[in-house]
């Protein structure tokens, strides 16, 4: 850090921030990137460069970077009653409205909804209350969760048992037992040769049910999955995936839950996730753009069977013990439920049908692109595959450190990327303009461009 000026924000931070999901040693040579304002759907670094942060910061600036009439009701909501629990009978108004907001918008019939301050917490609860549904229903032994491959459902200890992802468990002596994971819906990489996307989807179908087969139905309590899967760099589901899933759960009385953090709130051209794939959830997680990330907020969704067995085990064991000290926080719930009214009165889903053409066509154009080997997408997400040899599929060599180098020359170019392994995942504020969409893709091609030829020069 020798290199950064004393006292400067770079050096300060270095000395004070531990940075999540930030390589710590790497940090202390590169130091931060300081983001100090925005307009629209760019971000201002501390030396003026705009960028066109094309994953809407981590999925989520639904709205952009800053909202005047969000200021104005968070202020609001802070003057006339700032903080006040919902723990032990206790409530108010944004925490009533937001919820029967919610359960007059949910995809599938839903019963209650449980508030709390983000997606991890959202699917950390929604794990508490599988084991609670099936501990009421006299079935404790029905405890095992099965996530997919690739997938990533937060950072709590629970949370990231539910992650399929080694790289994020590695070090911490996670995942806890009983965590099981299964295929990654990706045709492009695991479909063999000539099986069609329904083909493709019968098959993980089959090995899903053979999983639950395996260890015993009866210990099998709940599937998670996002519509979209972010994790595994923004992937829609092949052609009939969720329908072949859903009729092996309903065959072994296994819940699903729907992780809809990402998918929540117009991300795939409907309001949830689940409408675009027809899932029908016992659970749904949602956050981000529930308040257009400008506050820290989730909530999760139960239907009548789960809220049943919550009732039930309140006849045996009193309370239900469970909750955060800001779950239902009024300031937060007030910017969400005037963040679902903008949502209305600006007519988002329809804005994101209607410029869902030209994302899916800008960016479907780098199909060309040497690099490239192929582009999915779905309403305002979705990515492109990075390959060495397009006929082959074959990966460039991690030790050429190509999700580094791509991000480098992105920003360069005054793009910021989300980078996921082989893929590119995008999601940029729903509120993005098709000219906005079209200088995503100028500066995506330029960028890729400048990595192809940095890498033919190796
Ligand atoms: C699908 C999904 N679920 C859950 C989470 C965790 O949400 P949070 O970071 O708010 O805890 C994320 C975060 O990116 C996510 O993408």
């Amino acid at each position: 850090m020798t290199h950064f000026t004393a006292n400067s924000p770079h050096a300060r931070d270095i000395a004070s921030v531990l940075h999540p999901q930030t390589h710590a040693r790497r940090h202390l040579e590169t130091g931060p990137t300081i983001m100090t304002g925005a307009e629209g759907i760019y971000v201002r670094d501390d030396s003026g460069n705009a960028f066109l942060d094309a994953g809407a910061g981590l999925w989520c600036a639904s709205l952009g970077y800053s909202n005047e009439r969000l200021a104005k009701v968070a202020y609001e909501a802070m003057r006339t009653l700032g903080y006040y629990q919902i723990f032990r009978h206790a409530s108010h108004g944004p925490a009533i409205d937001l919820s029967e907001k919610l359960l007059s918008i949910a995809p599938v019939p839903m019963s209650k909804v449980l508030l709390q301050c983000s997606g991890s917490e959202a699917n950390d609860s929604a794990v508490k209350l599988v084991w609670y549904h099936w501990h009421a229903q006299g079935r404790p032994e029905k405890r095992k969760i099965i996530s997919r491959r690739g997938s990533y459902h937060g950072s709590t200890c629970v949370a990231i048992s539910l992650t399929a992802k080694p790289e994020y468990q590695a070090g911490f002596g996670l995942p806890f037992d009983g965590f099981l994971y299964t295929d990654c819906p990706h045709h492009y990489r695991d479909a063999r040769p000539g099986e069609t996307e329904e083909q493709f989807s019968q098959r993980l179908a089959d090995a899903l049910e053979a999983l639950i087969l395996r260890e015993g139905p009866e210990t099998v309590a709940a599937f998670w999955c996002d519509p979209v899967q972010g994790g595994a760099g923004a992937l829609p589901p092949p052609r009939g995936y969720f329908r072949k899933i859903q009729a092996v759960l309903r065959k072994y009385d296994v819940l699903m839950v729907a992780d809809e953090v990402i998918c929540g709130f117009g991300r795939t051209g409907a309001m949830w996730g689940c409408q675009t794939y027809g899932m029908e959830p016992d659970m749904i997680s949602c956050a981000k753009a529930l308040s257009a990330a400008m506050q820290p907020i989730s909530a999760l969704l139960v239907n009548e069977r789960i809220f049943q067995s919550v009732l039930r085990q309140s006849d045996r064991y009193g309370a239900f013990i469970h909750g955060y000290t800001y779950a239902g926080h009024p300031v937060a719930a007030a910017v969400a439920l005037e963040t679902l009214r903008i949502y209305e009165e600006i007519g988002l889903i329809d804005h994101v049908k209607a410029v869902e053409p030209a994302f899916l066509r800008e960016l479907g154009a780098l199909r060309d692109h040497p690099l490239v080997g192929d582009f999915t997408g779905v309403g305002l997400i979705g990515g492109i595959e990075l390959v060495r040899d397009k006929a082959t599929k074959e990966n460039w060599p991690e030790a050429l450190g190509l999700g580094a180098r791509v991000d480098r020359i992105a920003r360069r170019n005054g793009l910021i990327l989300r980078i996921v392994g082989n893929r590119v995942a995008f999601s940029p504020p729903l509120i993005i303009t098709a000219d906005e969409i079209r200088e995503l893709a100028r500066r995506l091609r330029r960028t890729l461009d400048e990595v192809h030829a940095e890498l033919r020069a190796l």
